[in-house]
């Protein structure tokens, strides 16, 4: 059977710092850094990002954050700013040596979701 994409990302614990790099690239990214300054629990939104990956790439964990539109409802978050952010995850799965059929299925899944976060 073909392999999940949580399974080749490495599974929880090389997820679990992959949201971490993540989150580290959007708080040091300029385009963007306003937006988690005033976040009041980085270490809670860390983890609901960890949980989102697993469950959404095929992992046991379940996700317990509210759903994409409910949590970015109100930001008036733009395109650059998505931009962005899909741009933070890629250099993240850079560093963390993943592979080019990885980077493209994670690109898919976040595109997919561009409806219920830009502008809303
Ligand atoms: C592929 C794109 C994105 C994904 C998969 C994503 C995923 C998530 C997840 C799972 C959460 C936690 C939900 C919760 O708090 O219940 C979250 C929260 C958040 N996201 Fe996103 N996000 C994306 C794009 C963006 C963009 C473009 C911005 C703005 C630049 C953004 C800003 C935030 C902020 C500030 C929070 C914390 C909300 C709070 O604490 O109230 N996100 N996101």
């Amino acid at each position: 059977m073909e392999k999940t994409l949580y399974e080749r990302l490495g599974g929880a614990e090389a997820i679990r710092k992959l949201a971490n790099d993540i989150a580290e690239n959007h708080m040091a990214n300029p385009l963007i850094k306003t937006r988690f300054d005033i976040v009041e629990d980085m270490d809670k939104t860390k983890e609901l990002v960890f949980q989102f990956i697993c469950a959404g790439t095929g992992g046991p964990q379940a996700y317990t954050g509210r759903d994409m539109l409910t949590a970015h409802t109100g930001m008036n978050i733009s395109e650059q700013e998505f931009i962005a952010v899909v741009d933070d995850i890629l250099k993240a799965m850079d560093k963390n040596n993943l592979g080019e059929a990885e980077k493209k299925d994670m690109l898919a899944i976040g595109y997919s979701l561009k409806d219920e976060i830009i502008r809303v």
